[in-house]
């Protein structure tokens, strides 16, 4: 399974890849606000940066909502770094965009995905990733994971090679249940990676371990 970090900061993406396990990013525009990143070339230049810090894929959204404006913006997004990955909503200008990047050998990923409908259609057009958003289907009453695993067993079914890139996801527990169903993916925050490594018996295993030295060795 991938790790990628679901997030635009900076330090954060330092710290994630400094633990040697991270094999992207992504972000989206909220992300990006969240960061004060404002205009085109600011938000292009951190882009770059961000892509040479991880030196893996990165997920760059289209603001754009018609075919040629993301045509255009996706292939400009593209050409910045071969890393990024033109990141693209699900609707039906989105598709027809995905398409075209895929014939173009762009790799896209399918963002906004509830449904496993929605998720077909992306792999059709070629999209590298599909995002299932598992907490914001969590919120409404849904269950964000029995989706990622409906989309991970359709794809299997049918030989698609679109990854299932599971999004959205608030906590540790939410990165487990994406294991158990298979997701080949998850972008996480980095809370959520580093929860992975509690656990109090291996916290009081390594106190008694050191006391233990420090009593024969002082
Ligand atoms: O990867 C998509 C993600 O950024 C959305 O997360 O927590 O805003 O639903 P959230």
């Amino acid at each position: 399974m991938k790790f990628f970090i679901d997030t635009a900061n900076l330090d954060q993406i330092r710290e994630a890849h400094d633990l040697g396990v991270l094999d992207g990013v992504t972000t989206n525009p909220s992300l990006m606000a969240k960061e004060g990143i404002k205009g085109t070339e600011n938000q292009r230049a951190h882009y770059v940066e961000i892509c040479n810090i991880v030196q893996a894929d990165v997920s760059a959204e289209v603001i754009a909502t018609d075919y040629e404006g993301m045509i255009r913006e996706g292939s400009e997004l593209a050409a910045l770094n071969p890393h990024i990955v033109v990141k693209i909503p699900c609707i039906a200008e989105g598709i027809k965009a995905i398409k075209y990047f895929s014939d173009k050998g762009i790799r896209t990923n399918c963002t906004l995905i509830f449904s496993v409908g929605q998720a077909l259609l992306a792999a059709k057009a070629g999209a590298t990733y599909v995002s299932p958003f598992v907490g914001r289907l969590d919120d409404i009453g849904e269950d964000g994971v029995v989706l990622v695993g409906q989309i991970v067993e359709m794809f299997r079914y049918y030989g698609y090679q679109t990854q299932v890139l599971a999004a959205s996801i608030r906590n540790t527990k939410h990165i487990l249940a994406c294991v158990e169903v298979g997701a080949d993916v998850a972008t996480c925050p980095l809370s959520a990676i580093k929860g992975l490594l509690n656990h109090p018996l291996t916290t009081s295993g390594l106190k008694t371990f050191l006391e233990d030295y420090h009593k024969v060795n002082g």
